[in-house]
């Protein structure tokens, strides 16, 4: 049985992610969300291949009691799927020019976007200490590459998403250190039809956009095919490279 982490399990990629990879045979799923409680048919659907426990990307002090309430001890994880993830909300929106930036946006962005990420794979490592694989595979995107920015804006999503690329970067150096069989990616989903991309929907029709189960079985096509020579890479939707 390969377990499976998912942060971010109840929002539009994360819940679709999870019910993808539950059509595969032989596949648990731990998703951390913040709302358990309200997903009690969702999970009895999948017969305890589904357990959600409660964390918030916001209290990192807290995710190794939150990881050890949901896992058992002996629990051995082969995989994390990070999720979470915000462009606005709760007094953030993207920002035009620099005087829309506002300080408490900025933490609030890489906190969610980016520092959480780390502080959860250092958390998580009592059930990676195995010799089986693992992939760990965080959700960036293609605007978070330094490379790919030429027309600026979104400060905060852009900055912290680049933030969350150099994290994987440096568990892609770290890991391998620790385990052989380990592979750390950031990958970007591409354009989705979501909470997250509903207030864009105008300028959406000029791009590519897929729905949720689309975007649900590119990702777990490449999370289910990632091997040690995949670690280090920015993948897009389609398998591709990114540039960093
Ligand atoms: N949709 C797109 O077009 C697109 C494009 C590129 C990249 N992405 C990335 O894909 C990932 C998933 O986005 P989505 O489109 O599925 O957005 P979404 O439907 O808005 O889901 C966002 C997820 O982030 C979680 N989250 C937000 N704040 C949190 C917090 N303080 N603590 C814990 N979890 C928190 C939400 O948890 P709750 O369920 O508890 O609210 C939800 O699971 C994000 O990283 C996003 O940047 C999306």
């Amino acid at each position: 049985m390969q377990n499976i982490v998912l942060a971010g399990a109840t929002g539009g990629i994360g819940r679709a992610i999870a019910d993808r990879l539950l059509r595969e045979e032989g596949i648990r799923v731990w998703g951390l969300c913040r709302a358990p409680e309200d997903e009690k048919a969702w999970q009895a659907d999948h017969d305890g291949r589904l357990t959600l426990g409660r964390w918030d990307a916001t209290s990192p002090d807290q995710f190794g009691n939150r990881l050890a309430d949901l896992l058992p001890d002996d629990l051995e994880v082969s995989g994390l799927i990070y999720a979470a993830g915000l462009l606005h909300g709760e007094g953030l929106k993207p920002e035009k020019r620099l005087e829309d930036l506002d300080m408490a946006s900025l933490n609030h962005a890489f906190t969610v976007n980016a520092l959480a990420y780390p502080m959860l794979v250092q958390a998580l490592l009592p059930w990676l200490r195995h010799g089986e694989s693992k992939r760990l595979m965080a959700i960036s995107a293609k605007v978070g590459s330094l490379e790919d920015n030429r027309v600026g804006g979104w400060y905060a999503y852009r900055a912290s998403k680049a933030a969350l690329n150099m994290f994987v970067r440096n568990l892609a150096i770290e890991m391998p250190r620790r385990s052989k069989k380990v592979c750390c990616v950031a990958v970007h989903p591409g354009t989705t039809r979501t909470a997250l991309s509903a207030p864009f929907e105008q300028s959406l029709a000029q791009l590519q956009v897929h729905d949720t189960d689309d975007t649900a079985n590119n990702l777990v096509k490449i999370f289910l095919a990632l091997t040690e020579k995949d670690n280090g890479r920015f993948i897009n939707w389609d398998g591709t490279d990114l540039p960093w």
